[in-house]
């Protein structure tokens, strides 16, 4: 069977490769500046701890660390949101971090925030763990979904419509996040799906 390229189920490009490239590297500067300059609180002068929320953040996370001239460690972290769940926005721990957060620099990376729901819910776990100060960056942001104010200092871009997009770590469905852009599906790719789940 013909296996079909991934960008012929692409509606519109958003944001190019080489966008997301030159924002990268601004944020890291952004975020080695801030560190250098008072936003790190650990007592012990420990190395800034960068946390990666699985899976979406992966590309982002990995091209963004590099452009960040700091001492840094990172980890990872998987949750799942209860969708249809009674309480919005609880999460479950399916992967936890490796190690203690306790009086640390944790700087979460998000692929998106959306409602806040899932952010907002991370942070309660982290704040619960005593870290010495907690930042979040986020690829995107989509502030027209919000539902829970969520604090997030460094975002990559701000989509002002309330369009569902992939690439570069987002998914629809587990597929597409290894295209290079990020971008809007086809319509028909959601109604296929839609058909094939009734
Ligand atoms: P929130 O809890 O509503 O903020 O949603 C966060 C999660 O929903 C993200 O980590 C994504 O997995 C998913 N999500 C929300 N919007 C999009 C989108 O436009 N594309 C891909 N995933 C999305
Ligand atoms: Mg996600």
């Amino acid at each position: 069977m013909a296996v079909k390229g991934l960008k012929e189920e692409i509606e519109r490009v958003l944001i190019t490769p080489e966008e997301i490239a030159a924002r990268v590297r601004v944020l890291g500067q952004e975020i080695a500046r801030d560190y250098r300059n008072g936003a790190a609180k650990d007592p012990y002068g420990r190395p800034l701890l960068v946390v990666g929320i699985l899976k979406g953040a992966i590309p982002f996370l990995a091209d963004l660390i590099r452009a960040v001239d700091l001492p840094l460690e990172y980890d990872f972290m998987s949750v799942s949101s209860y969708r249809n769940g009674t309480s919005p926005g609880e999460v479950r721990i399916i992967k936890d971090l490796d190690r203690s957060i306790s009086q640390r620099d944790v700087l979460i990376v998000e692929d998106i925030v959306d409602t806040g729901n899932t952010l907002d819910h991370i942070l309660r776990l982290f704040r619960a763990r005593a870290p010495a100060s907690v930042r979040v960056c986020t690829l995107i942001d989509k502030p027209v979904r919000r539902e829970v104010e969520v604090p997030v200092h460094y975002v990559g871009f701000t989509i002002p419509e309330n369009v569902f997009v992939v690439g570069y770590g987002l998914d629809y469905a587990e597929l597409y996040r290894n295209l290079p852009f990020i971008g809007v599906l086809k319509r028909e790719i959601y109604e296929e799906a839609r058909v094939a789940n009734r």
